[in-house]
C-alpha cells in the first residue's frame, strides 16, 4: 500500500546485500520517490479529528436497510434476463491491455460467480474481528475509504506491516485460498499475454501474496496519488507486482511517473477487472480519482446486498 507521509526511508536506504548493486537504479529511485512523497497523505480528508485511532465498530459492505435504493425484488424473468446478459458479457474476456512495461490490465478477468464469492467473503470477514475500519493518520485526518487487511496488517500512519493491528492488537484474517488461486490465474494470464505479444514474461515477476489490503469506497470515495513503497526492501528490489481486483462500481484510476494528476494516465477499472503493476511499473504513482455511481453489474446487485460503491483488493508479497 502506498506511502505518502512519514515514509520509512530506513527500509531502502540500509543497503548492502548483493541485489542492491544489481538493482541500484531501482533502490535509488525508491529513495528519491520516497523523498518526493514525504509531506502528503493518501486522499486524506481535510477535516481534523483529535483522535488518532480509527473509528470504532466494523463496517458492513452490505446494506443494512433498503431505504433510498432501487427496487430490489425484481420479477424472475427480469433477473434471468440480466443474469444471462452478465454471463455473456463475462464469458469471453477481451484481450488484456498493455498499459506500459510491467503494467497489464485484464479486463473482465473475474467471472460473475467469483465476483459474488469475493464480495460475500469480504463481507463475512469485514464484519468480523479484524474487519473494516476507517483508517486515518495521527494528525487526525481520515482516508476516504474503509479498509481491512488480510494476512498481515498494514498501518497507513506508521507505514508498517505487522502481524497484528496497532490500534486493537487483533491478528488479521488469513487470505482466503480462493483469492490466492485467482491471483495465480491472473499472473498466469498476464504472462501468457506477454508471451503472445512477443514481450518478455520477466516484465512482470511472479509472486505469491502474503498480504491483501481490501478497500471499500462509497460513491464519494477516492485515494490520492501515491506509491506503494512500504513493502520489504527485497520485495521492492525484485519489483514484485501488486495485483489489484475491482468489484462493484467502476473507478477512474490514475497512474504515472510523477505525483501530478494532470500528467497521469487514466483508465477505468470495472467490476471483474484485474490490474497488475510490477517490474518497471512497480513504483508508479497511482490513485483513484472517483467512483462512478450505478455502474456495478446487475448480477452483483441482484445476488448480494452490496452497498453502492467499489471493493478493491490489492495483493502483494511483502
Ligand atoms: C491502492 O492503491 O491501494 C488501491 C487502488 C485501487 O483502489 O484501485
Ligand atoms: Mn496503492
Amino acid at each position: 500500500m502506498g506511502s505518502l507521509f512519514n515514509p520509512s526511508l530506513n527500509k531502502v536506504s540500509q543497503s548492502s546485500s548483493s541485489y542492491v548493486s544489481n538493482r541500484s537504479t531501482s533502490s535509488q529511485s525508491v529513495e528519491r520517490q520516497q523523498k518526493l512523497t514525504s509531506e502528503n497523505t493518501i486522499g486524506a480528508s481535510p477535516e481534523r479529528d483529535p483522535r488518532s485511532k480509527p473509528e470504532k465498530g466494523s463496517f458492513d459492505i452490505f446494506r443494512t436497510t433498503n431505504v433510498g435504493l432501487p427496487k430490489l425484488n425484481k420479477p424472475l424473468h427480469v433477473l434471468n434476463k440480466e443474469k444471462k446478459k452478465d454471463f455473456e458479457r463475462f464469458k469471453n474476456a477481451p484481450e488484456p491491455q498493455y498499459l506500459r512495461s510491467g503494467m497489464v490490465l485484464l479486463k473482465k478477468f473475474i467471472n460473475t460467480a467469483d465476483q459474488v464469492k469475493v464480495l460475500n467473503k469480504c463481507r463475512e470477514l469485514g464484519i468480523g474481528s479484524g474487519g473494516f475500519y476507517r483508517p486515518g493518520y495521527s494528525n487526525g485526518t481520515k482516508l476516504h475509504l474503509q479498509m481491512m487487511c488480510l494476512g498481515k496488517d498494514w498501518d497507513p500512519d506508521s507505514k508498517l506491516y505487522k502481524d497484528s493491528r496497532l490500534f486493537d492488537d487483533v491478528v488479521p484474517p488469513e487470505i482466503p485460498g480462493e483469492f490466492k488461486i485467482l491471483v495465480d490465474g491472473a499472473l498466469h494470464t498476464a504472462h501468457n499475454f506477454l508471451r503472445r505479444s512477443s514481450r518478455s514474461v520477466e516484465e512482470i515477476p511472479n509472486m505469491s501474496p502474503d498480504v491483501c489490503i481490501v478497500n471499500f469506497y462509497d460513491n464519494s470515495g477516492k485515494l490520492g496519488l501515491h506509491q506503494d513503497i512500504d513493502e520489504s526492501r527485497e520485495s521492492l528490489a525484485k519489483e514484485l507486482p501488486v495485483v489489484s481486483f475491482s468489484v462493484g462500481d467502476s473507478a477512474e484510476f490514475l497512474y504515472g511517473d510523477v505525483r501530478d494528476a494532470d500528467k497521469a494516465g487514466k483508465v477505468i477499472l470495472d467490476s471483474g477487472d484485474v490490474l497488475i503493476f510490477g517490474g518497471k511499473s512497480r513504483l508508479i504513482f497511482h490513485g483513484v480519482a472517483s467512483i462512478k455511481p450505478n455502474t456495478a453489474p446487475a448480477f452483483l446487485i441482484n445476488e448480494t446486498a452490496v452497498r453502492p460503491g467499489r471493493l478493491n483488493l490489492t495483493f502483494r508479497q511483502v
